[in-house]
Order: C-alpha cells, then sequence, then structure tokens
C-alpha cells in the first residue's frame, strides 16, 4: 500500500518536473529577447519582462474600419522602445518631463489638469488631448470626414502624422523644448538605448531621429481602446452574440442613447469610432480668446475645433480645447441651454431660424446621456502593463 502511494507521488513529481523543464526550454527557444547580460543591464532602470511577448489587436466587428480588417500586429520590439521612450523625462531638455507627464494611462492617456505643466512651470496653451479616446489611431485618423475634411491630430488638426506631431512636440518650448538629432545622440550614448534599439531596428543600429518617432508611433498606436460595454453590446446587437455574457442597456442607457444619437452623433458619430464631422464650433463663446484652426488657416474657421473623440470620455476630465468643464454634467448643460451664438456655428446646432439650439433637457434626460457616455469607458485599459510606465522609480 505505501509502496503504491511513493510510486505514485514519483510518477506525478516526475511529470510536474517534465512539464516544468519543457516550458522553460520552449521560452528559451522561442520567446526569449534578451540575453542574461542584456537583461541585467536593462533591468538597472527598467521593470520588464525578459521576453518580449508579441502583440496583436482585435477592435470590435462593429467598427468602422481600414481595408486591413479589424485586427492588426503590432512590431512588440518597437513598441517597448516606443514605451520606455514615451515614459522618458529625458526627452525634454531638463529633464522634467515625459510624454507621460501630460498623457496618464489612468485618465486614458490625457491630463487631469485643464492646461498641463511643460518644462520650466510653463503652461500648455490647450488641454492634453486623450491618446485613448480612439479606438486606435491606426483606423480614427488619416481619412477624411462625411465633407472631405481631413482628420488630423491636435485641436486644431494640424498633425497628419503621430511622428509629425512627437517632432512638434519635443521641440515645443513649452512643451519639452528638446532638439530631435540632438536627442538621438544623446541616446546612442546610453547602454539601455543601445540594446533596446537593436532589437527594433536590428544590429549595430544606431538611434536617429526618426527611429525615436517612429517607435513612439508605434507605442501610440498599440494604445488600442476598443473593449467597453458600448463595444459589447452593440457587437451583440449586430451579430447576435452573447459570448460575453455582458448585462444589457439599462432603461436610463437607453435613453441617452437614443437622445445621443439624436442630438450629438451628427458630429461624434454613432458608433463612436471615427467623427462624422472633422471640426465644428459648437457655440462656446461669442468670441474666444483662442481661434482655433483659425490661427492656422485664417479667420475663416474661427472658433472651430476638432470634434473629440468620446472614447473613455468618463476618464477624461476635465473637458473642451481649454479644460473649461470638470465634469460631464457641466458638459450636458452647455448644449442643453448654453450654446452662444457665433458666425460660424454648426447647423446642427442651431435652431431653424439660425439661433443657437436649446436642447432643454429635463435632469432625467441629462442624467441618462452621462450614463450612457460612461458605457464607452474600457476598463482594462488603465491598468494594461504593457502600456504603462517601465522604469524603477
Ligand atoms: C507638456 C505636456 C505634453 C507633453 C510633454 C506631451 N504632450 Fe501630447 N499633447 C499635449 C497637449 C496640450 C495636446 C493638445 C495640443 C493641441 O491640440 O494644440 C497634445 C496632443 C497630443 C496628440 C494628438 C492627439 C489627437 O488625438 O489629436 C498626440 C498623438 C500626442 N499629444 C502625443 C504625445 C507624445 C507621443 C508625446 C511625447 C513625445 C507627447 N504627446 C508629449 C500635451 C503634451
Ligand atoms: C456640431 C457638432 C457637435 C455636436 C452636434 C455635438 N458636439 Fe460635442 N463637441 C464638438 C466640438 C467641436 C467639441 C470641441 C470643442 C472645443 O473644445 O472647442 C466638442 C466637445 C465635446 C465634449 C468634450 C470632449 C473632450 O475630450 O474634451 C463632449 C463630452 C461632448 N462634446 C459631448 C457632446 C454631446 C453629449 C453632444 C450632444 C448633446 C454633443 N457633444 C454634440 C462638436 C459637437
Amino acid at each position: 500500500m505505501q509502496k503504491l502511494t511513493y510510486g505514485l507521488f514519483f510518477a506525478l513529481l516526475s511529470i510536474l518536473l517534465s512539464s516544468c523543464l519543457t516550458d522553460e526550454t520552449n521560452k528559451e527557444i522561442v520567446i526569449q529577447d534578451f540575453t542574461s547580460e542584456e537583461y541585467a543591464t536593462l533591468s538597472e532602470q527598467l521593470n520588464i519582462d525578459r521576453n518580449i511577448e508579441s502583440i496583436s489587436t482585435v477592435l470590435p466587428r462593429h467598427m468602422r474600419v481600414n481595408s486591413s480588417g479589424n485586427s492588426s500586429s503590432i512590431d512588440a520590439r518597437k513598441a517597448l522602445l516606443g514605451r520606455v521612450l514615451f515614459y522618458d523625462k529625458q526627452l525634454s531638455i531638463t529633464g522634467e518631463t515625459s510624454c507621460a507627464s501630460c498623457h496618464l494611462q489612468s485618465a486614458a492617456f490625457a491630463d487631469p489638469l485643464a492646461k498641463s505643466m511643460g518644462i520650466n512651470g510653463q503652461e500648455t496653451k490647450r488641454n492634453s488631448l486623450a491618446l485613448a479616446s480612439t479606438p486606435s489611431f491606426e483606423t480614427s485618423y488619416g481619412s477624411s470626414d462625411n465633407f472631405g475634411t481631413f482628420v488630423g491630430f491636435f485641436w486644431d488638426e494640424r498633425a497628419q502624422t503621430i511622428a509629425a506631431q512627437s517632432i512638434e512636440t519635443i521641440e515645443n518650448e513649452i512643451e519639452m523644448g528638446h532638439d530631435v538629432v540632438a536627442l538621438a545622440q544623446q541616446l546612442n550614448d546610453q547602454e539601455m538605448y543601445r540594446i533596446l534599439s537593436e532589437k527594433a531596428f536590428g544590429r549595430n543600429n544606431i538611434l536617429s531621429s526618426s527611429q525615436i518617432v517612429e517607435a513612439l508611433e508605434v507605442f501610440t498606436n498599440s494604445i488600442i481602446s476598443g473593449s467597453s460595454r458600448f463595444d459589447r453590446l452593440t457587437d451583440q446587437e449586430f451579430f447576435g452574440e452573447n459570448a460575453n455574457d455582458e448585462p444589457t442597456w439599462t432603461f436610463q442607457e437607453q435613453t441617452g442613447r437614443s437622445l445621443y444619437l439624436q442630438n450629438c452623433a451628427s458630429c461624434h458619430s454613432a458608433d463612436m469610432s471615427f467623427p462624422a464631422r472633422a471640426i465644428a464650433n459648437n457655440g462656446l463663446d461669442v468670441v474666444g480668446d483662442d481661434k482655433g484652426k483659425g490661427e492656422i488657416d485664417g479667420s475663416q474657421f474661427d472658433g472651430m475645433f476638432k470634434v473629440p473623440f468620446l472614447r473613455n470620455i468618463e476618464l477624461t476630465a476635465p473637458y473642451m480645447h481649454d479644460g473649461r468643464f470638470a465634469t460631464l454634467e457641466e458638459v450636458i448643460d452647455h448644449y442643453s441651454s448654453n450654446i452662444q451664438p457665433h458666425a460660424n456655428l454648426s447647423n446642427e446646432l442651431r435652431e431653424t431660424d439660425g439661433s443657437p439650439k436649446r436642447m432643454n433637457f429635463t435632469d432625467e434626460e441629462k442624467l441618462a446621456l452621462v450614463a450612457f457616455l460612461r458605457s464607452v469607458t474600457d476598463d482594462k485599459l488603465p491598468f494594461e502593463e504593457r502600456l504603462s510606465d517601465p522604469f524603477k522609480e
């Protein structure tokens, strides 16, 4: 009897051991990315895995997507370099700010401050834009809205690509004040970046300024946001699947959703993926001190700003280009009864006689709209490790 128990015990133990060993071996062969020596060097500053896991991003099926379909694979090695750069304060000339100083993961990569803090105590001109308010940059930017206007980056849509945006930001005297070419030289002298840049761009690579912005672009492109209650329920409605057991819309959310489709979707889009209008005046001011797109394109676009994406809007307060509204309730109050007249005020926000529209929502309707907007929050995103700060304190 005892013999049998021992025998069984050893049999089990050897099965257990051998499975551990195969597991280890598989890792060695298949996905181990850094040598022990490299990993030791990286670990002096970084808290990252020795293995770089592949990243593939899948968007909800209901979304309007580009020709490549709704899944794409991200170059995980470039994304890792991009992640380290994104969180590295060396990108600013004073070593004070990283991209993440103004784009916080906990706030869907927006900034809880109305105006962000740049270098030398300077404030940015506008409210930081959430980098997770799009399903993905790749699907949300780079083509035109329903009126043929190009959807670009920044509140005035002045940048066409993240690479262009990144150079502008790194070299902006308020934000980071650095020079990308000098930055590349500075980082090349560092063993950590030598290792990461060789992984991303091949042996003996010398990190260039264009590779820096490329890696930043790959990283920001890897910020995907499509896993909200709104997406699960919409997929269910479109395809009749209920794979995720999401409890269905509450009555309040349903009410909010129809109000949204009636009053908001003509600009912000019905499926929360691509703006129906790239740019508009939504009646914030009779005379504003920021001309928006008018500042770069001439006064014809005075008072016109990007129609922001509303994904994760619950996490990205304060709101509008200057962060003037602290809560979603204040935003709804604006649309309900406070739209200001302006020559460029959008037709969607005017009565038939041309005066500013009065939606006059009841208190119940206001709560319903807020409840609906909260359904577009991707709850996992603030905690996703591959997007988090890799630096040890
Ligand atoms: C000092 C604060 C600050 C820093 C540092 C900063 N940003 Fe921004 N970011 C902003 C602000 C403010 C805006 C909106 C500016 C505007 O529209 O004029 C913005 C806008 C953007 C946008 C446009 C998003 C959209 O949907 O149009 C992207 C992309 C972006 N930042 C990425 C980055 C990256 C990458 C870095 C690091 C290289 C970075 N930011 C560093 C404050 C900052
Ligand atoms: C005519 C187009 C248009 C319509 C219709 C419209 N919006 Fe907007 N919305 C905008 C523009 C443009 C902005 C940015 C304005 C700015 O900051 O100067 C904006 C900003 C917002 C913001 C702030 C986003 C952020 O990231 O700061 C929220 C929230 C919002 N709108 C919700 C709504 C809701 C809810 C409705 C319907 C009741 C609605 N919008 C109707 C054009 C529109």
